[in-house]
Formats: structure tokens, sequence, C-alpha cells
């Protein structure tokens, strides 16, 4: 399986703009099964006020951004994961969606809000899907859920071979330290697709990264870069979860010596 990212610069708050600039990045891509985009690729990230946010949002089901993706996927015959500003009646939700040949396959809504993006979004509902694709496992994660290990490991537990990671990373290169961590302890590969640029004072940090099940990081970009990368993945890698043969990182859980963190 061929998976990567595209790392560019969302235009705020100009869907026309950042469609144009897009369409270009995806005709220009190599063949690939799968390419994640960064958070909010729809929208960009840092809108002045709600309302500029909600009037950049979208909807699932009437969407230029995601009918973008799904022409990109049919004629590539693959699948796009992409950060989404999702509204559904007046609320607002920090997404990624999974497109396919087919059109949209899933949504994820960010679980873990950052900063002030608390005032403009709600708060993720729909838990931590995996979808079955024929390309693989597929989980979608975004930006600041870096923080969290228990979506990730959510993820594994649910058979995820993959998670796609979109991104609008702030913070000096945490989530790009953390990643390979995640993708180590769970054992599954893990795109970062993290975005350029900045606005309104706010520099996002590129350096997207892709990491293997051995926890090594397979590429990074650089901070500034507008890049699409493409690796070969080994699906098989993330579906053994062996660590010695006495050790199977699923089989060794102990559940019920976990349950405080339910209730701590
Ligand atoms: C972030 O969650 N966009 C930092």
């Amino acid at each position: 399986m061929k998976a990567g990212f595209v790392q560019f610069t969302p235009e705020l708050c100009n869907l026309d703009v950042t469609i144009n600039r897009l369409a270009k990045l995806l005709k220009e891509a190599p063949p690939t099964d799968l390419l994640v985009l960064p958070e909010l690729s729809n929208s960009g990230y840092n809108f002045p006020t709600r309302n500029d946010a909600f009037d950049a949002a979208e909807e699932l089901g009437n969407s230029r951004f995601i009918t973008l993706l799904h022409d990109h996927c049919r004629r590539t015959n693959s699948y796009v994961a992409s950060g989404f500003n999702e509204r559904e009646g007046f609320k607002l939700f920090n997404s990624a969606v999974l497109v396919g040949p087919g059109g949209l396959i899933g949504t994820y809504r960010k679980i873990h809000l950052f900063y002030n993006e608390k005032d403009i979004f709600s708060a993720g509902d729909v838990g931590v899907p995996v979808f079955e694709t024929p390309i693989g496992k597929i989980a979608m994660l975004v930006c600041f859920d870096w923080m969290f290990p228990e979506v990730w490991r959510i993820a594994m537990l649910k058979g995820a071979d993959i998670v796609c990671h979109c991104s609008a990373l702030v913070l000096p290169g945490f989530a790009q330290r953390s990643v390979p961590i995640h993708a180590l302890i769970n054992h599954f590969y893990v795109i970062t697709a993290n975005r350029t640029g900045s606005e309104h004072g706010l520099t996002f940090t590129g350096m997207s990264t892709v990491a293997d099940p051995n926890g090594e990081v397979v590429y990074q970009a650089g901070a500034e870069t507008t890049e699409c990368q493409i690796f070969d993945f080994d699906l098989e890698k993330s579906r053994k979860k062996l660590m010695t043969p006495r050790n199977d990182i699923v089989a060794d859980r102990r559940p019920e010596m976990y349950h405080e963190l339910l209730t701590l």
C-alpha cells in the first residue's frame, strides 16, 4: 500500500483560493492509495470570530471541498483523509473526513479542542471510528489529540492499520516527537499531515511526520515547505502485534487493572 501526505497552506476563509491551490497539488501528486491533508483544510484555522468560522464551514452533504476530494479519488482510485470545518445546524465541528472513489466514507470529530477552538467548535461526539476500506483499516485523529494516548489506543484496539493525523500544529515540535511513540506503542503507521503558513500571528510548524510501527520516523517534512510525499507501507507490520514470541501487545493487556482510568 502506498500512502503519504500533502503539506500546504489553506487560505483562511477563502474556499475558492484553497480549492484552486489544492486541486493543483492533487493533480501533481504521485500515484498513491491514500493521502492525508492538514486540519481544517477547507477553511484555514485562526478565525477572527466564530462567525467567520461559521461562514467558512461546510455541511457534509453540501461541500465543494469534499466534491474536489471525491473527484480526485474517483480519478485516481484512491482515498483522502482531510481536516474539515464541518457545520451541522448551528454547531461547528473540527472534523476529519475520509473520502474514497465512491464518495464520503466517514467522519471523525476532534475530541480534544485546543485553546480558542473551545470558543468555536463543539467537542467531538462520535468516538474514534475505524473505517474498513479495500486498502486497509483507517482511523483519523485531529491535531491536539496527539496529547491524549487514550484515543490512539482505542484506534489500535479497533484494529486500525494506520492513523491519519490531520493537523495544524503550533507548539514547538511536541507532536512531531510524540507521534512516533504513539506509532511504536500501538504498533501501527501514523501520518501526521501538518500545515504551513501564518494566520493573524499564529505560525504553523510544518514538519509533517510519517512513522512506522517500530516508531521509526520514515520522513519528516520541512517547516515551511509545500510538499507531497508518498511511501510504501507494509500493513502486515501493523497487524503483527508480537514484540517477543511471548508478548502480544493486545493479548498482554490487563484491562481489569485499568478501571481507575474511567473513574479518576
Ligand atoms: C491544534 O490542535 N490545532 C494545535
